[in-house]
């Protein structure tokens, strides 16, 4: 009897790449469904766990991704055939996740999706559609008429940010980090660029910021925001640590609010399902780019670096 292979990406150390190898596929257990992976997510997540620079991580060796879709071939609660998007129940982080051409997850883990929606969305959407809801509406509380402006506003979720804070009536401002960028803002915003940041490049005082990047790019927003304005930070690709003086952070009453999608998920889970919808028709748009599994090493450097556009998915059906 012969087993069948399957090509996983393996992580044997924190901060190396994982390993492309080729091993059995998993045997079905009760409590656990085996999906044939489509689409996985590389996230800024995925990447901090490869580093062993996350609060969870791994035994190792152990396969990464946090967030997957694909096609169920063996389950005791799903229905063999039909297409799901599979995270949540720390896999990625503490068990086998989904950068590999098969995953056993338990089934908790796993949640149907609308048969014909695309893999790589329905693996990469949440985590933009929901961050940028949360931020814009549940933490920020943006009003109609206010000025609002986002930073790495062609990222993924500077890019649904803009979107979502021109829907709630702002007027908005895109920064970018790179001139290349200027281009993939969405055409709702005005786009700058954050070396050429000013009160004049953005039209005088801004009420909220939306700060995607950290680091400097933050530093240089904040003198941006209006008294008893609000920022809410998302993130901090270009860097994770931020001084404040004390005394200058009080003359400016400017409340700094974090944003965390882990905490906030179930409260934003309808109102982004509704944006899911949008995505589908095209009416939001989400930009993405796919690589094959053996072209990991080349999408996690586009993602660590800022030259990805969008999200960027492992696109399994290739190869
Ligand atoms: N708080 C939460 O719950 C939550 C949820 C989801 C995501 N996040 C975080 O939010 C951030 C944005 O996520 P995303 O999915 O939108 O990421 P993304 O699509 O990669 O966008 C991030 C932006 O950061 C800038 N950037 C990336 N790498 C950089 C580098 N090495 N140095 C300087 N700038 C860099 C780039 O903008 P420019 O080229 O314009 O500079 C890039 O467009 C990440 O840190 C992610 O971990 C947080």
């Amino acid at each position: 009897m012969t087993t069948a292979k399957s090509r996983a990406l393996v992580l044997e150390s924190f901060g190396s790449l994982p390993r492309l190898v080729e091993r059995p596929v998993r045997e079905p257990r009760p409590g656990h469904t085996l999906v044939r992976m489509r689409a996985a997510q590389v996230g800024h997540l995925d990447l901090n766990v490869v580093d062993g620079k996350f609060g969870i991580l791994p035994d190792l060796p152990a396969v990464p991704g946090t967030t997957g879709c694909g096609v169920v071939l063996a389950s005791d609660t799903h229905p063999e055939g039909t297409l799901v998007r599979l995270g949540g129940k720390a896999i990625g982080l503490r068990r086998d996740g989904c950068w590999a051409e098969h995953a056993l997850v338990p089934d908790a883990a796993v949640e149907i999706v609308e048969e014909g929606t695309d893999p790589a969305l329905a693996c990469s959407w949440f985590s933009p559609v929901g961050t940028a809801w949360a931020a814009v509406h549940t933490v920020a509380d943006v009003r109609p008429g206010e000025r609002v402006l986002v930073t790495g506003a062609a990222g993924a979720v500077g890019a649904m940010a803009v979107q979502v804070a021109a829907r709630a009536g702002a007027e908005v401002v895109g920064v970018v980090g790179r001139p290349a960028k200027l281009a993939h803002v969405p055409a709702s915003a005005k786009a700058v660029l954050a070396s050429e940041l000013s009160p004049e490049s953005v039209g005088g005082p801004v009420d909220v910021v939306i700060d995607t990047v950290g680091g400097p790019v933050l530093r240089d927003a904040l003198p941006l925001v209006r008294p008893r304005g609000r920022v809410a930070l998302v993130g901090y690709t270009a860097g994770r640590e931020f001084t404040v003086d004390l005394a200058d952070f009080l003359l400016a009453d400017v409340s700094l609010l974090p944003v965390n999608l882990m905490t906030r998920g179930k409260e934003v889970a309808a109102d982004a399902e509704v944006l899911l919808a949008e995505l589908r028709t095209g009416a939001l748009t989400l930009e993405m780019e796919r690589h094959g599994i053996e072209e990991f090493a080349e999408a996690a450097e586009r993602l660590r670096t800022g030259e990805a556009i969008g999200k960027v998915v492992l696109d399994l059906d290739l190869g």
